[in-house]
């Protein structure tokens, strides 16, 4: 593993989630695996989940690791290439990133989209130029378009389920539903997710959403796609519920109908599913209190399991940067 940005950075995702399940079950197994190297996270928006678990992670491997929050403490960023900086931005990316990489041994970046421009989101500018000039591994806590960290996750807690339920014999059910929500959202977790259950082809997925939702298809490709919610959560084992603005007539919100809310009435139409949210989540906006306080509830184990996948991921890279079997 030489960055992890994307699933295609992952390897054998089994593999990689059973790392994870490794680290839970024993977290101080490597602990002097990361010594005397340091991480730094670098975070252009805010996060609770992400940031903590990451740097619960590297102490777990002994790793120093290092938070900048850059939107509040540090200089703004430019990352066009050629830009005549006579605006808002004092830094180019060109000059900061190789001195970050000086510093540090890992890097992560957490970035979000401006949801205003479809080409330039999708293009993962930020990330990509970050990657360019800083000349160490990168980790994504985040991108304009992808949420790896979240999606190894949400493998691993779909994982962890499955091997303590009655479904060890039979492809579960997945369902990636669409919810309301106040607020434009990105589109990185449901994408993220999309492409991650796809690739790791152990399961029936299906997604759902209002019409004019749908998701880029290059992540969403072997998923059953409905806007009938009802008809998707039938059976279900997993639903993962989560809001999303539009792609096609790009960051916008055409529907908000509270009927798309996930309740305990919808829930029986379901094998009892598990039900999963990234969080936060907007309560009686994205999902009820009575779901969310319900047994079928697993969002609090999935957002625990963030270290996992966290540690997993920095391990690997810590073992290919010493030229181990990972590289
Ligand atoms: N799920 C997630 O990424 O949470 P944070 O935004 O709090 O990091």
């Amino acid at each position: 593993m030489k960055q992890f940005i994307s699933v295609y950075d992952a390897g054998n995702i089994n593999a990689l989630v059973e790392k994870a399940l490794m680290y839970k079950a024993e977290p101080l197994k490597d602990k002097t695996l990361g010594a005397g190297k340091r991480i730094g996270l670098l975070f252009l928006n805010p996060s609770l989940r992400t940031r903590f678990s990451t740097q619960v992670a590297a102490a777990n491997l002994g790793m120093e690791a290092i938070v900048f929050n850059v939107d509040k403490e540090g200089w703004a960023l430019e990352f066009e290439e050629g830009a005549i900086m006579s605006g808002s931005t004092v830094e180019h990316i060109k000059d900061a990133a190789p001195v970050l990489g000086s510093y540090f041994d890992i890097l992560c970046i957490r970035t979000f989209p401006s949801l205003k421009n479809r080409e330039d989101d999708y293009s993962e500018l930020y990330i990509t130029q970050f990657i360019k000039y800083c000349g160490v591994p990168v980790i994504s806590l985040e991108s304009a378009t992808l949420h790896p960290l979240q999606s190894l996750t949400d493998t691993i807690t779909i994982t962890e389920e499955i091997k303590k339920s009655k479904l060890k014999s039979q492809k579960p059910k997945i369902v990636l539903t669409w919810a309301p929500h106040v607020k434009a959202l990105p589109q990185c977790v449901a994408n993220s997710f999309s492409q991650w259950i796809n690739a790791w082809g152990e399961a029936d997925f299906v997604i759902t959403h209002p019409e004019d939702y749908e998701l880029k298809e290059e992540f969403t490709k072997g998923a059953t796609i409905t806007h009938n919610q009802d008809e998707a959560l039938k059976n279900a084992d997993f639903v993962y519920v989560k809001n999303w603005s539009t792609y096609k007539d790009y960051g916008k919100i055409y529907e908000n109908d509270p009927d798309w809310m996930l309740t305990e009435e919808k829930l029986t139409l379901t094998n009892n599913a598990k039900v999963m949210h990234c969080l936060p989540v907007r309560r009686n906006v994205e999902l009820s209190d009575e779901v969310l306080d319900s047994a079928n509830s697993i969002v609090t184990q999935q957002a625990a399991n963030r270290v996992w996948a966290a540690q997993a991921v920095i391990s690997t890279l810590l073992t290919s940067l010493k030229g181990g079997i990972n590289s």
